[in-house]
């Protein structure tokens, strides 16, 4: 397949969603947990959260347009300023993509997937109970793309749960012991089974 700037742009609708969402590879697989001011939690999928830094611990994902839909993880963030983010298990990974449907702000998702609400160390937003990995996040900024109307909501992890057999002493998490999804496209759920490590570089003696 070869396609250009123009033949890209007059693709079908659905066709191109699919092509340039799946195009530069696997991404992660997370569930938001936010909490309204009124006391609504919601939980939605994401698939563009991303790492920013150690040190601080930074994550950021990208958030689209707000402007025509109104995002309830965006109005909790900004109403809270405090998310979770958790991971999504093969066991579960169907519940999990149902809440990218769009539900009225006062309908939970966690009630409509079953998916269980846990609130540790009274942290303010509702972690996925289910879930091995659960970050505590804390808003710090949102830079607006103005190409697109998107948005990069950068956040630091201020509270980190993780089941205690799948991390290596080295600090690694083995995402695949416990079945963690990475999605492609819209809808690609795939559960990788080993990992290769191979090791920090150094520049070769020549
Ligand atoms: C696999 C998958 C990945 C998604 N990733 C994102 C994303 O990275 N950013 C985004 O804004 N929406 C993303 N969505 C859409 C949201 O899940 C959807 O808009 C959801 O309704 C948002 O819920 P909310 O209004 O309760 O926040 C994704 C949907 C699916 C199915």
């Amino acid at each position: 397949m070869h396609l250009n700037e123009e033949q890209i742009e007059e693709l079908e609708k659905i066709y191109r969603i699919n092509l340039i969402n799946s195009c530069s590879g696997y991404k992660s697989a997370n569930l938001i947990g936010t909490v309204s001011k009124k006391g609504e939690e919601n939980l939605a999928i994401f698939s563009s959260i991303t790492h920013l830094g150690s040190n601080p611990p930074l994550l950021g994902f990208f958030l689209r347009p707000t402007e025509i839909v109104p995002r309830h993880t965006y109005l909790n963030i900004k109403e809270k300023l405090f998310y979770t983010i958790n991971s999504v298990q093969k066991n579960f990974a169907e519940k999990a993509h149902h809440t990218s449907a769009k539900y009225k702000r006062n309908i939970s998702e966690f009630d409509i997937t079953k998916l269980e609400a846990q609130y540790i160390n009274n942290f303010i937003a509702p972690y996925v109970k289910l879930s091995s990995i659960k970050i505590g996040m804390k808003f710090v900024e949102e830079i607006k793309i103005n190409y697109n109307k998107s948005r990069l909501i950068v956040g630091k992890i201020v509270e980190l749960n993780v089941e205690d057999d799948i991390v290596s002493k080295d600090g690694f998490i083995n995402l695949n012991v416990s079945q963690i999804a990475t999605i492609s496209g819209c809808d690609g759920y795939s559960f990788p089974i080993k990992n290769e490590r191979k090791g920090y570089q150094k520049p070769k003696k020549i």
